[in-house]
C-alpha cells in the first residue's frame, strides 16, 4: 500500500473501532470484564437509614431523628426502618447472592459514642464489629461512612452543632475510636458523606436536620438560622473536622492498618437553560460553588477565588497551618449523582446585598421541585460522564468511588423495577466510558441495598435492589429485577438484556404471589 492508502486505512479502522465502540458501551453491551480486574463493585445504605433500633442498647437520637420525628420526612422515621440492626446476617447473606464485592454503610455516630462525645458505647462497639465480620467472613469489604447527616443531638444542643469550631475535636475523637476499633478491618472510610448538599439544605434552604435557614431563603419555616452565611460556615468546620481526622489516620494508624481516607460530594449534571455564553458560563458558576467550595480547598488549600470574590467576609479563611492541613488531605473522592439540572444565568442576584449561597453563584439551578417530588430521574448517563471529566481535568484526577447512584420510583411500584434496571445500565455504562477515556474511577456502588428511609421522601419513594414489605412484621426482603441484573452482571453477563432477564426471571417473580402497597 502507499503511505497514503495507509494512513486512510488506519484512519478507516480508527473510525469502525471507534463505532464499534459506541455500540459496545454507550449503546449498550458491556459485561464485567470490561472492567479492570480490581474495579469494585457494590451498593450501600447508611445507619439511619435502615438500621432501626433507635432508642434501643444505648443509642441516642441525631438530629435525624429529630427532623423525622418533627413530620418532614413524609410522616416517616427510622425507629424501624429495615430493622437492619437485628436482621444484619440475613442482609450479608443477599450481598453475597448478590455477588458484591463491597458493602456501604455509615456509623451511628450516637450509637458508638451516646450523645457525641464521652464514654464508649460497648453494645453499640459490639453491633459494628458484628457486622464488620460478618461482611469480612463473607468476603464482602466494608467501606464506611463516619457522618451521614446523623450529628448527635446532643452535641446540636451543646452548642449547635457544625457550626461551632468544638465539633472539630469531637469529630476526630469519634474518628479514632472508629479507627482504633475498626481500621484493622475497614479499609476504606468516607468523613462525612455529601457535605456540600448537607451545608446548603440544612443551614440555606432548611430542607435537612437541623433545618435552619433564615428568611427569605427557608424552603420550609424555621425559627433560626442564618442562611447568609452559616452554609460557609458549617461547609469550613466540614472541612477542618475531616482534615483533623485523616491527619489522625496518616499519623497514628496508617502504617499497621494500611487504609484509605476520603470525603464524598453530591454531583449532577448541568444544561445551560439557552444556548447563550451566559447560562454557559452559570453552568460553570454552579459547579465551583457546588463541588469546587471543598475540592480546590482539598487540592489548594483555599477557597475558590469566585466563592471568595462574591461571599466575601461571610465565607471564613483558613489560617496557614488550616489551609496546609486541608490540602491533599483526601485519598480518594467519593462522587454521588443521581441527575442532571438546567442552570440559567442570575447574575442580577449579586446586586443584592442580603445574599445567601445560591444569590452568591450568580446562577440559578431550575426544576429544583423535582428532587422533592417523587418522581423517576431522567436518564442522562452523560452527566456522570461530564462530571467525571470535570473531576479528572479540573480537579487531578483523583481517585474516585461512585458512592451513590440509582433510581427513584414510587414505593408501591411493582417488582419488575425495568427503569431501574435501564438506569443502572446506563449508568455503568458511562463510567465504563470514561474509564477508557482515563478516569481514575475505582468503583461503583447502587444507591441503595435496600429499600430504605430517604430523608426527604420518607417512605414515599425507594431506590432499592431489594425490596422490604413493611406491612410484614417481619420486614421481609424480596429481590427486585435490578437485584437479578445487577447479580447477572457482577456474575459475568452482558447487559443488555433486560428483556431476557425478564423472561427468565418473570416465572419465579410471579410465583413470589406478592404485592406491595
Ligand atoms: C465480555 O466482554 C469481553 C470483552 O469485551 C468479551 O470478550 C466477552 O466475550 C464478553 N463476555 C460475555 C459473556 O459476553
Ligand atoms: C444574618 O446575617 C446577616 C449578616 O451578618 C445580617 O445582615 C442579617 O440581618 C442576619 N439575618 C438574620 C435573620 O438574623
Ligand atoms: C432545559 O433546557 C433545555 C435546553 O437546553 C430545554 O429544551 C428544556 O426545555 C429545559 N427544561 C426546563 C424544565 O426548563
Ligand atoms: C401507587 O399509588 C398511587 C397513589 O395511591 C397510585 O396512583 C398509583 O397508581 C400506584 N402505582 C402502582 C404502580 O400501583
Ligand atoms: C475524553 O478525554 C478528553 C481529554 O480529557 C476530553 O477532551 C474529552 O472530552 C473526553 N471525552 C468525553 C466523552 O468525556
Ligand atoms: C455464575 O455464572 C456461572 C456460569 O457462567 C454459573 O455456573 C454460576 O452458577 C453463576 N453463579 C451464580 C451465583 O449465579
Amino acid at each position: 500500500m502507499k503511505p497514503e492508502a495507509c494512513f486512510a486505512f488506519s484512519l478507516l479502522l480508527c473510525i469502525l473501532s471507534f463505532v464499534v465502540g459506541v455500540l459496545v458501551s454507550g449503546g449498550g453491551d458491556y459485561n464485567r470484564s470490561d472492567f479492570p480486574v480490581d474495579f469494585v463493585f457494590g451498593s450501600g445504605t447508611s445507619a439511619y437509614q435502615v438500621e432501626g433500633a433507635a432508642d434501643e442498647d444505648g443509642r441516642t437520637p441525631s438530629i435525624w431523628d429529630t427532623f423525622a420525628h418533627a413530620g418532614f420526612a413524609h410522616g416517616g422515621n427510622g425507629d424501624v426502618a429495615c430493622d437492619a440492626y437485628h436482621k444484619y446476617k440475613e442482609d450479608v447473606q443477599l450481598m453475597v447472592e448478590t455477588g458484591l464485592d463491597a458493602y456501604r454503610f455509615s456509623i451511628s455516630w450516637s450509637r458508638l459514642i451516646p450523645n457525641g462525645r464521652g464514654p464508649v458505647n460497648p453494645k453499640g462497639l459490639h453491633y459494628y464489629n458484628n457486622l464488620i465480620n460478618e461482611l469480612i467472613t463473607n468476603g464482602i469489604q466494608p467501606h464506611v461512612t463516619l457522618h451521614n447527616y446523623d450529628l448527635p443531638q446532643a452535641l446540636e444542643d451543646d452548642y449547635e452543632g457544625w457550626l461551632s469550631r468544638h465539633v472539630i475535636k469531637d469529630f476526630t475523637n469519634y474518628a479514632d475510636v472508629c479507627f482504633r476499633e475498626f481500621g484493622d478491618r475497614v479499609k476504606y472510610w468516607t468523613t462525612v458523606n455529601e457535605p456540600n448538599v448537607f451545608a446548603k439544605g440544612s443551614y440555606g434552604t432548611g430542607i435537612s436536620p437541623p433545618q435552619r435557614c433564615s428568611p427569605p431563603f427557608c424552603m420550609i419555616p424555621s425559627s433560626k438560622g442564618n442562611s447568609t452565611f452559616e452554609p460557609y460556615l458549617a461547609a469550613h468546620h466540614i472541612l477542618l473536622a475531616h482534615s483533623s481526622a485523616v491527619r489522625l489516620y496518616k499519623r497514628k494508624y496508617r502504617e499497621q492498618q494500611h487504609g484509605f481516607v476520603g470525603i464524598s460530594l453530591y454531583t449532577f449534571g448541568t444544561v445551560p437553560q439557552t444556548n447563550t455564553e451566559k447560562d454557559r458560563a452559570a453552568c460553570e458558576r454552579i459547579r465551583t460553588f457546588n463541588f469546587g467550595w471543598f475540592m480546590e480547598p482539598l487540592l489548594h488549600g483555599d477557597y475558590p477565588n469566585l466563592m471568595k470574590e462574591n461571599a466575601g467576609t461571610r465565607i471564613p479563611a483558613f489560617t496557614t497551618r488550616e489551609s496546609e492541613q486541608v490540602k491533599g488531605s483526601y485519598d480518594f473522592i467519593g462522587i454521588i449523582h443521581y441527575s442532571k439540572f438546567n442552570v440559567s444565568d442570575n447574575s442580577d442576584a449579586l446586586k443584592t446585598t442580603l445574599r445567601d449561597i445560591s444569590a452568591d453563584s450568580g446562577a440559578k439551578i431550575l426544576g429544583v421541585e423535582d428532587i422533592l417530588g417523587d418522581a423517576e430521574y431522567p436518564m442522562a448517563p452523560w452527566a456522570l460522564q461530564e462530571v467525571l471529566e470535570t473531576f479528572k481535568t479540573l480537579y487531578g484526577n483523583p481517585p474516585m468511588f461512585i458512592h451513590e447512584n440509582g433510581q427513584r420510583t414510587v414505593s408501591n411500584a411493582s417488582l419488575q423495577d425495568v427503569s431501574r434496571v435501564q438506569y443502572l445500565h446506563g449508568y455503568i455504562g458511562s463510567v465504563l466510558d470514561s474509564l477508557r477515556n482515563g478516569s481514575n474511577v475505582k468503583g461503583y456502588f447502587v444507591w441503595s441495598f435496600l429499600d430504605a428511609f430517604e430523608l426527604l421522601d420518607g417512605y414515599k419513594s425507594i431506590f432499592g435492589l431489594y425490596s422490604v414489605d413493611r406491612n410484614d412484621p417481619e420486614l421481609r426482603r424480596y429481590p427486585k429485577l435490578s437485584a437479578k441484573w445487577y447479580k447477572q452482571f457482577l456474575n459475568g453477563s452482558r447487559t443488555s438484556l433486560v428483556g431476557d432477564i425478564e423472561l427468565k426471571e418473570g416465572s419465579s417473580l410471579a410465583s413470589l404471589g406478592h404485592s406491595f402497597q
